[in-house]
């Protein structure tokens, strides 16, 4: 089977209704992101950082994956799938993927400080002062702005030995995720669907269209592979 990789970013959930960060009234309109989404602004107001995480967490029983996600799960019955998201969303396994890696972490997961214990905590919020098994602050299992992105080099792995590479809803203006695309190698053929302009280098063939309608098209053009 060929191996597909998925490089999936906020656009992948627009239509399930999950603002984006970027485009207009996007999340970082709404909010500062250094003060929510930031290592210092964890250590500077918690208690700002848990509410943040709390009311998007809250929100995804409020959400279901569209009809781009059932897509992509869709895609394992003729491909080897990997998904590599940005999202901490859990859209792409309720839509049945079954190979997602989260390069920023995931909504329904906290931890400890040291980010050496993980707990599933479903969609409950984080209460003010709770605390690890170690006594540490329980916080959010996200990747902060300032912290490391320890899945990065299991993603350039899985973008490496891709035959096909889909590129959805993501601005590509965040690194180390945005580096991914440099891993592929030549001659790999890349699908860019985003129903705005993202800047990408040429040999990428570009779908102008939402995620959904525009995974369909390439689902159609990848069938035709087989
Ligand atoms: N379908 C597909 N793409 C869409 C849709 C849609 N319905 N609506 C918007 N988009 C596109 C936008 O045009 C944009 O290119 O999704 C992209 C969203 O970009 P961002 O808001 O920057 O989101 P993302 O690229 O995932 O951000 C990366 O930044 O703040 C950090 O950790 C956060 O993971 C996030 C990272």
């Amino acid at each position: 089977m060929k191996q597909i990789a998925i490089l999936t970013g906020a656009g992948m959930s627009a239509e399930s209704g999950i603002s984006t960060f970027r485009d207009s009234n996007g999340l970082w309109e709404q909010y500062d992101v250094m003060k929510v989404a930031s290592i210092e602004g964890w250590y500077d107001n918690p208690d700002l950082v848990q509410q943040f995480y709390n009311d998007r967490r809250a929100q995804l029983d409020t959400v279901e994956p569209n009809e781009g996600h059932t897509i992509i799960a869709g895609l394992e019955r003729d491909f080897r799938v990997t998904v590599v998201t940005q999202n901490v969303d859990n859209l792409h396994e309720r839509a049945g993927s079954s190979n997602v890696i989260h390069l920023h972490g995931e909504l329904t997961k906290a931890c400890n400080e040291s980010k050496t214990q993980i707990y599933d905590i479903g969609t409950r919020p984080i209460r003010s002062g709770e605390k690890a098994d170690d006594g540490s602050p329980l916080r959010p299992f996200i990747v902060w702005f300032g912290e490391a992105v320890p899945l990065i080099t299991k993603a350039a792995e899985v973008v490496s030995e891709a035959d096909i590479i889909i590129i959805v809803g993501t601005s590509m203006q965040v690194y180390p995720a945005a580096g991914l695309l440099h891993y592929a190698r030549p001659g790999v053929p890349v699908y860019l669907v985003d129903p705005a302009e993202v800047n990408v280098s040429s040999n990428v063939e570009v779908i102008r269209e939402k995620a959904s309608k525009g995974l369909a098209i390439v689902r159609d053009k990848l069938t035709n592979t087989i």
